[in-house]
Formats: structure tokens, sequence, C-alpha cells
């Protein structure tokens, strides 16, 4: 099989460079691990910036997020028993939508298939050859081969193109943090209107949502918490103790039905190409979760690649394409910046220094964050996602 872009994963980064590349007369094929089932009910993201949004709605995939996703004009910052609230549009004039990343894959999906696109399920890659010829090959399925111009690793963290890349070529910027988060959703409606980031004594907890029939919810654990010592009643109880607050604070409890555990860590690899593949998303780059910004950073990547791939298609002009990783670089560095500092704010640290130093240190950065302006303002701009570049 031939394409002009291989495309290897169905994240929201391969799928939206695949519908955005077609709205270029770009011909792509999208080649997926797992089956359409699994993507389309993994549980993820949830919080969409401002570009995100009118991005979806630029490329014509945003009718449904506008009908179902949750408008927010404000978090909540939670700790010693107060809440407090940064007012994010009216320090900054953007909103942030809630609409699950799930909801997008569907979205994205059935846009490609209703288009004739091509996106092929069950479909694993094992190997990228020639990346630095003009014809790359994409070795995927039971000795199956996709010929194409380009490849687009767009394969998340664990993925085969970033390993395709020969040894001493990247750099890798890393940190692994001691804990990692419990999620649930559960069939309950929200107890608050706007997200509540919570820095409790026991732990850091998040209370998000997906709907208004059902809550999102994270708690704080040790990065390899085993999620058989979290039976409902226990994750219930943990959850209420850190979203309370002096005046009482009722969170509605539900049936659990969905919980995992996940790691957190920053990664940046650089540069984001190597001859003729280009990495997007996480493939790339992870932030830890607390400034919802992972997927946002995969979908600003697939902007720029898109304009960049269409400019070379377009007159043959390869200078978006070589400035490519460094235009994405820069957005990721600043947002690998955002989340440290988030989660560094928001979360228990195993060593505290003498004295609680750096729990200190944390609970006098939540004071400024919530009471200057000019703080509150750096964390919305932030939050709702700086100018495109
Ligand atoms: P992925 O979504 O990981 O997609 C990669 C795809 O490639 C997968 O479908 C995978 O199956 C496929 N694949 C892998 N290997 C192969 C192979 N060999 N062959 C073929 N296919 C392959 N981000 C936000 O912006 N906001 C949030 O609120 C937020 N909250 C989060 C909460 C949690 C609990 C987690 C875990 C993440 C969160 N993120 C958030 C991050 C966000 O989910 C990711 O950044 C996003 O999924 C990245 O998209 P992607 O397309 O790059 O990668
Ligand atoms: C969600 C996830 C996040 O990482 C975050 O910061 C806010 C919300 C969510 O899944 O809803």
């Amino acid at each position: 099989m031939r394409t002009q872009v291989g495309i290897v994963g169905a994240g929201p980064a391969g799928l939206l460079l695949s519908h955005l590349l077609a709205g270029h007369g770009i011909e792509s094929v999208v080649l997926e691990s797992r089956s359409r089932g699994y993507v389309e009910q993994r549980v993820r993201a949830g919080v969409l910036e401002h570009n995100t949004i009118e991005l979806l709605r630029e490329a014509g995939v945003g009718k449904r997020m506008d009908a179902e996703g949750m408008v927010h004009e404000g978090i909540e910052l939670r700790f010693g028993g107060q809440g407090h609230r940064i007012p994010m549009t009216e320090l900054t004039g953007r909103t942030i939508m809630v609409y699950g990343q799930q909801e997008i894959v569907k979205d994205l999906i059935r846009a490609r298939l209703d288009a004739g696109g091509q996106v092929l399920f069950d479909a694993e890659v094992t190997g990228v050859d020639g990346l630095d010829t003009d014809r790359p090959v994409i070795r995927y399925g039971d000795g199956r081969t996709l010929e194409c111009d380009v490849v687009a690793g767009c394969d998340g963290f664990w993925g085969v193109t970033r390993q395709a890349i020969p040894d001493g070529v990247l750099t890798v910027a890393e940190r692994v943090y001691p804990f990692g988060w419990l999620g649930i959703l559960a069939e309950v409606a929200p107890s608050t209107d706007e997200l509540i980031y919570a820095a409790h004594d026991r732990g850091f907890m998040l209370h998000s949502m997906r709907s208004p029939t059902l809550t999102r919810l994270y708690l704080q654990v040790a990065p390899d918490e085993d999620i058989g010592h979290w039976p409902d009643e226990r994750i219930w109880e943990e959850l209420d103790q850190r979203v309370a607050t002096d005046e009482g604070f009722d969170l509605a409890h539900g049936p659990i039905v969905e919980k995992a555990v996940t790691p957190m860590r920053s990664f940046v690899a650089e540069p984001m190409s190597y001859g003729r593949l280009y990495l997007a998303g996480d493939a790339a780059h992870i932030v830890p979760p607390t400034g919802a910004k992972g997927m946002n950073l995969a979908i600003n990547d697939v902007r720029v690649l898109t304009e960049a791939l269409a400019a070379w298609y377009g007159s043959g002009d390869r200078e978006l394409l070589e400035a490519y990783s460094g235009t994405c670089l820069r957005r990721v560095w600043r947002c690998t910046h955002f989340s440290w500092w988030m989660t560094a704010m928001l979360h228990r640290f195993p060593d505290e220094g003498e004295g609680g130093f750096d729990r200190r240190l944390q609970l006098a950065q939540l004071e400024y964050v919530t009471t200057s302006k000019a703080a509150a303002t750096s964390l919305a701009e932030n939050y709702v996602g700086l100018e495109r570049v």
C-alpha cells in the first residue's frame, strides 16, 4: 500500500492530523494497534483550552463539542479548608471547555470515515524503515507495509516511531514524579460547577466532570499503587477527606464505572523530527496532567505539522517543515514548565525538607496565586492557553 503521509496512532494527534491534511487535499492512512471500540472508550483528558476549541471548530469537527461540552469560566484552588476561585475569563477574556478526549476521538473517527478516509484498526506498527530516504516504509500487522512520503509518529509515549530514530540523535529531558493519579468516573451529578484542584494535607485531589450526570475525580496516590487496594468505599472516604472545607462540602457518591492509576512524568525528546519522520503529541513529550496540557499540546503539534506539510506539498517549500520541531518545542517547554509548576504547588512530596520547608513554600505560593491579581492572571493565561505561535 502507498500513501502521502503514513500516520502511526489513532489518538487525538493522529486522527486530527489525518482530518486536517484531507482539508488540504493531502492523502493519509492512519494505522492503529487497538480496536475502534477500545480507542473510543479510553477515558483520559477532559479540558480543552481556547485554541483547541477554535481549531476543532475551524476544522468542522466542533458541532457535538459545542452542543455537549461544558464551558467553564473559572477554576477553584482549595487548601487550608477554604476554596479560592481563579476567575479565568475575567482575567484573560478566554474560556475553556470540558469535553472528554474519547468524544473528540469518536468525532474525528466518524469525520474521517464519512469522508472516505482510511483509518486501519487492529493494525500494530512494528517498525519504520528508510527514514533517511525519500520513500520511508512503515511495517505493520503480519508482514504488511505502507510506503509513504512522510511518516507522522503519533503513537504516544510507548509507541515505536521514536524508537526508530538512531541512537545519539535525540536529547531526552525527563522528570519522574514520586506519585501518580488514581482516576475514577462515577455515575453521579458533579458536586460543583467548576473544577476543584485541592491541595490537602493528605494529598492532592481533583474534582472534574464529563456531563451533568458523570463526575470525574482524581486522587494523588503512590506511582505504583495497586488498584486492588482501592475498593470503591476507600476511594470515596479518601475523596471526602481531601475535598472537605471548614464550612462543610457534600461530595455526591455514585457507582464507579471506571478506575485506573496513571504514573506521572515530564518528558521531552528533541528534536521532534528525524529525516522523513515527524513526531507529534505524547510520542515526543509528556507532561504531568495537573495543568491539563497534554492533549492540547498534541493538537497544537499537528496544527503546526499540517501547515508545514501543506506548504511543502503546495510549493516544495521546506522552511516550515525544517522549523517544525523548534516551533512546537517553544510551546512544549512553556507547558512543561506550567505543568511542573502546578504539580509542584498542589501535591504532597515524600521529602518536604526540614520543618516541612517545601510544604510551607507550597502554601505560600497558593496564598499568593489566590490573592494577587498578577499571579492569578499568570496561572489563568497558561491554563486557558497562550496565543498560537
Ligand atoms: P495517544 O492518545 O496516546 O494516542 C496514541 C495512539 O497510538 C494510541 O491510540 C495507541 O494505541 C496507538 N499506538 C501506540 N503504539 C502503536 C503502534 N505500535 N502501532 C499502532 N498504533 C500504536 N491532556 C489534556 O490536554 N487535558 C487533560 O485534562 C488531560 N488529562 C489527562 C488525564 C489523565 C488521567 C491522563 C492519563 C492523561 C491526560 N491528558 C490530558 C493527556 C492526554 O490524554 C494525552 O496527552 C493525549 O492522549 C495525547 O494524544 P496523542 O494522540 O499524542 O497520544
Ligand atoms: C481533567 C484532567 C486534568 O488533568 C485536569 O487538570 C483537569 C481535568 C479531566 O480529566 O477532566
